[in-house]
């Protein structure tokens, strides 16, 4: 088990409310956060449940006998924990590396607090420096869609499924498009908007303004960035 990433994950353990609903993101690092959060629950130390935020959140909760809910029943969270493939100085992310940006995002929109669990190296003057920027589409749309965005000057690639021939399908039955940029996006909060804009984008893997905490495992302990 990655060290950085166990450190990260314990380093939230204390802002855990003792009781109510948070949500769970998607991730190597929330699985090592779930495994955490499920040795709290049996210790007695908090009583919460969580909205998985992807299949393999909602695995998580099962494999680790955390109390599952949903967004009808708990329509506000007090917080969710999710990771992030970069971090901007402003906190701002790129998400979707999983393919579970959609869900990731109505979660953390629910959230009274979006804390992120990261190590060092996701961390980026701007977005798009080292990862390439997911969207996912409604799969009717994908020549449109393809087309206006590489006239914005982006490239778009189709994420290709592994074991399995084709396209990956999300939770949600659409596909992803991974757009690499010609450079670090200066603007992210445009350019969520020009390609939330596009019909047949449901949703853009920018998170833009949603984040309050990050904490960075390091070698030999966190680092805390918090909004403001
Ligand atoms: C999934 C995500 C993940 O949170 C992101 O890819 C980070 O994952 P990891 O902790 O495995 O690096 O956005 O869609």
């Amino acid at each position: 088990m990655s060290n950085v990433k166990l450190n990260a994950a314990k380093s939230v353990i204390p802002l855990i409310p003792k009781s109510g609903a948070i949500g769970l993101g998607s991730g190597s690092t929330v699985a090592i956060f779930a495994k955490e959060l499920s040795r709290q629950i049996a210790e007695g130390e908090v009583d919460v449940s969580v909205v998985p935020s992807s299949y393999q959140a909602y695995q998580l909760a099962v494999d680790y006998k955390i109390p599952l809910t949903n967004l009808d029943l708990n329509p506000s969270l007090l917080m969710t924990v999710d990771g992030a493939d970069e971090v901007d100085k402003e906190l701002n992310l790129t998400k979707g590396g999983g393919g579970a940006l959609f869900q990731e995002k109505i979660v953390a929109s629910a959230s009274e607090k979006l804390i992120i669990i990261v190590d060092e190296s996701k961390l980026v003057n701007h977005l798009a420096t080292r990862f390439e920027i997911p969207v996912e589409i409604l799969p009717f749309s994908l020549g449109v869609v393809r087309q206006k965005i590489t006239s914005m000057g982006i490239t778009p690639t189709v994420r290709e499924a592994q074991r399995k021939m084709g396209p990956v399908v999300t939770d949600n039955g659409n596909f992803i498009l991974d757009l690499k940029f010609p450079e670090p996006i200066r603007n992210p909060a445009k350019v969520a908007v020009d390609l939330k804009m596009l019909p047949g984008v449901v949703e853009t893997g920018l998170f833009i303004g949603m984040t309050d905490e990050v904490h960075i495992g390091m070698g030999d302990g966190t680092r805390i960035m918090k909004k403001g």
